[in-house]
């Protein structure tokens, strides 16, 4: 009998299909790159990447009645972790356009399809009342997430919101009900001047950049979350909460290939980190760290989350065992 999952992720499945290329396009220009097709999505890569360290985990979102569906549900099978996919089928399975260039970048087109006509009624309760982590990103519905947290925060299950990506219509009432926020630099910027956190001033990436990390725990305060990480790519991130700030820097040695999905592998392990670690912030953060890392180095998005045994080798390698 398979173990109760301790981490659950509420999201999206997203049919990927890479293009990659020397150099992105400019508008109105044609280029000749490599393509490949695989299993994505923000939801089910975090999914995937806190399945693979060991915890128990299971994925929820919602799905067309397609041959992506059906390729997604087999993935699931052969990867042995548990997922809930809904059937919507008047709508497609999400399917994303992602070019990734030869520096490693990417810029991505995502249409949600079925991924944005999940229910409340679609949510086992007991699923999330059982799990010890619960993650939401933004690729399903703000009402699912909403929804989502409300339940966890009555089981005192921990919720982790990654606003990925960030929405024009973001609700900032569901920081009341987050226990941990995990945006990236960009992400960051747009919630801190929707909030405007920065005062007068508009807050852009430069300026992000440029703060010390003083500047930007106290920034990371006015969300009124307990516990902000802002992820800082190849610079790693500062874990922020109400007794101070850890900048942890990035795994260095390791060769960039492709840092797409790079957010989610971050997310998914800090999820598995928060179990493994009993709920240590920042050994869940380190391990995140670590698992991110590891995320770069291989092409592709959920394919590209590193197992158990090759985080324990990375860790050995690097003296963080
Ligand atoms: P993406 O949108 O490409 O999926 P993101 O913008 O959401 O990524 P980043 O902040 O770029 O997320 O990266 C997430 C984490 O991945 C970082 O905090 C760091 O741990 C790891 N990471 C990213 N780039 C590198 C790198 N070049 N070297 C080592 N670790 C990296
Ligand atoms: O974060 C990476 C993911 O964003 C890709 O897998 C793609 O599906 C997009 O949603």
């Amino acid at each position: 009998m398979s173990l109760a999952p301790q981490v659950v992720v509420v999201g999206s499945f997203v049919q990927d299909q890479t293009f990659f290329c020397a150099q992105f396009p400019s508008p109105g220009q044609t280029t000749v790159g490599t393509f490949v097709t695989g299993p994505g999505g923000k939801g089910s890569n975090q999914a995937v990447a806190a399945g693979r360290t060991g915890v128990p985990t299971a994925f929820v979102g919602s799905v067309g009645d397609d041959a992506f569906a059906r390729e997604a549900a087999q993935f699931y099978a052969t990867e042995g972790i548990a997922a809930q996919f809904i059937t919507k089928p008047k709508h497609a399975t999400a399917t994303a356009g992602i070019l990734v260039n030869d520096a490693g970048q990417n810029e991505i087109v995502v249409a949600l399809g079925a991924s944005a006509q999940i229910k409340p009624r679609d949510i086992n309760r007991n699923l999330i009342a059982n799990a010890k982590v619960v993650v939401c990103q933004h690729e399903a519905t703000l009402a699912i997430n909403a929804h989502v947290f409300r339940l966890a925060r009555q089981a005192r299950v921990t919720t982790v919101l990654n606003p990925a990506p960030m929405r024009g219509d973001f609700d900032p009432a569901i920081l009341k009900h987050t226990d941990v926020l995990i945006p990236n630099e960009t992400e960051f910027v747009a919630l801190a001047n929707q909030l405007g956190l920065a005062g007068k001033t508009v807050l852009t990436e430069k300026k992000l950049a440029a703060l010390s990390a003083t500047a930007l725990h106290r920034l990371c305060r006015g969300f009124g979350v307990p516990t902000v990480i802002v992820t800082l790519g190849k610079r790693g991130c500062l874990v922020s909460q109400t007794d101070g700030a850890t900048l942890i820097p990035a795994c260095r040695g390791i060769k960039v290939v492709d840092t797409t999905g790079a957010g989610d592998a971050f997310c998914g392990g800090f999820a598995a980190g928060i179990v493994k670690f009993d709920h240590d912030i920042i050994a869940a953060a380190r391990f995140a760290n670590a698992v991110a890392a590891l995320s770069v180095t291989k092409r592709g998005t959920a394919p590209a989350m590193p197992t158990a045994r090759e985080i324990a080798h990375f860790l050995k390698q690097s003296g963080k065992a």
